[in-house]
Parts: C-alpha cells; sequence; structure tokens
C-alpha cells in the first residue's frame, strides 16, 4: 500500500518542479491581463512594462489587493501612492517611480489616473 503511493507521487514532484521552470522563466507581458475592468487591464499593461522588474510581487494583485495594500485610494488618484509615485516624475515630488528609469510618458500615466478614478 505505502509503496503504490510512492510511485503515484513521483511523476506528480516532476510536474510540480516543471511548472516552477515555467513560472519563473515568464516575463512580465505573460500577466494575465485579461482579467478586470477595462481601465484596470489598460493600467496592469503600465504596470507590467514599467514597474513588475522590480516589483514583481504585483504581478498577481487585483484592484482590490492594490486597495487593500494601500497602494490605491479609489478614485483619489492624488491619494493614491502608486499614483503620487509616478507622478513624481513629473512634478518634482519625492519618491520618483519607475526608480533609476525613464519616466513614464504622459499617457502613460493617464491610463493610472483613469484607472484609479474608475474604480467602483
Ligand atoms: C528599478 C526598480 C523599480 C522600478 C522599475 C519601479 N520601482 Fe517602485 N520601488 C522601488 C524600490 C526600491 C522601492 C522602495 C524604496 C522607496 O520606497 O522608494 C519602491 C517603492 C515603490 C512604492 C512605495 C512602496 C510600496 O510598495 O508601498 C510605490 C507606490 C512604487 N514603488 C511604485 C512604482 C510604480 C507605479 C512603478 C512603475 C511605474 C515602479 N514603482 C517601478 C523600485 C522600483
Amino acid at each position: 500500500m505505502k509503496k503504490g503511493i510512492k510511485i503515484l507521487l513521483l511523476p506528480v514532484v516532476f510536474i510540480m518542479m516543471e511548472g516552477c521552470g515555467k513560472v519563473k522563466n515568464s516575463s512580465s507581458s505573460d500577466v494575465a491581463l485579461a482579467s478586470g475592468t477595462e481601465a484596470f487591464v489598460a493600467a496592469k499593461q503600465v504596470v507590467a512594462d514599467k514597474c513588475l522588474s522590480c516589483h514583481s510581487a504585483w504581478t498577481s494583485y487585483s484592484e482590490t489587493d492594490y486597495i487593500s495594500k494601500n497602494l490605491v485610494t479609489k478614485k483619489n488618484p492624488t491619494n493614491s501612492s502608486v499614483y503620487n509615485r509616478i507622478r513624481g516624475n513629473d512634478t518634482g515630488i519625492a519618491g520618483d517611480m519607475p526608480q533609476s528609469n525613464p519616466n513614464l510618458s504622459q499617457a502613460e500615466m493617464q491610463l493610472i489616473k483613469t484607472w484609479i478614478n474608475n474604480i467602483e
């Protein structure tokens, strides 16, 4: 009985290991961009391109996660650190993001702002 279980588990472990390799090698553009409102999906694309290289923890965040982790205040961009940090590039506010990288374009900033303004 015990031997049987061990033999069955072996392939499962191999499948799991292979799965881990795939996750590690995936690029930020593989992020599940399709879920959420249109405004969130558009903002997620900007975050995937410009932020996830450092903020990899955000990869799986839903809108609710951004709110509960105090990164975003719904309908209030200027009270949202995600917006204030990028806006800093534009206005000179401390803590410019993306750190050590070129500023976001006006269009990219606008997509983040539009998302936050549209969170229900
Ligand atoms: C090159 C790496 C890098 C990139 C790219 C980057 N960040 Fe950051 N970010 C950091 C580091 C390091 C910190 C922590 C130090 C600090 O707070 O300034 C941080 C902190 C933050 C914080 C506050 C800390 C928190 O998690 O509560 C926010 C908000 C933030 N970043 C937003 C962004 C956004 C939005 C982008 C993309 C437009 C971005 N960052 C891109 C490195 C980066």
